[in-house]
């Protein structure tokens, strides 16, 4: 597996190896973190994370941060870091295109039930 170390992360290349929403790929490993691409439509599941913080970034189009008692609007080139314990869910009615950048060990859907949305290993792209 490439950890992506010996070109540019190109991704637009990145985010045109898959189109289904709310299934994350990694592009680059950060000592103990993860940079993974994601493709948010609709609405995610309410969940939280216990012990880490998770930052979104959008690349393309707009999306939201929901927490239950605001929600974040985010567009091109704007982030966000959604705290530790802090439940929330994503959501975007036109397809967005979103970097998160969080410890390898958080799973998207947090303390969430396992669901379809659920992902485990995320599959490693090049976006070369
Ligand atoms: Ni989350």
């Amino acid at each position: 597996m490439s950890l992506n170390h010996d070109h540019a992360v190109d991704l637009t290349a990145a985010f045109a190896t898959f189109s289904e929403p709310f299934a994350p790929r990694r592009v680059a490993h950060v000592d103990d973190f993860v940079v993974k691409i994601v493709r948010v439509l609709g609405e995610f599941v309410w969940h939280a994370h216990e012990a880490t913080d998770e930052l979104f970034l959008v690349h393309q189009g707009s999306m939201e941060i929901c927490y239950r008692d605001r929600t974040v609007p985010l567009g091109p080139g704007q982030l966000h870091v959604v705290p530790r314990g802090v439940e929330h869910r994503t959501r975007a009615t036109s397809e967005c295109l979103a970097v998160i950048f969080e410890r390898a060990t958080t799973v998207n859907t947090g303390d969430a039930e396992e669901s379809a949305q659920t992902a485990h290993e995320e599959p490693f792209v090049t976006g070369a």
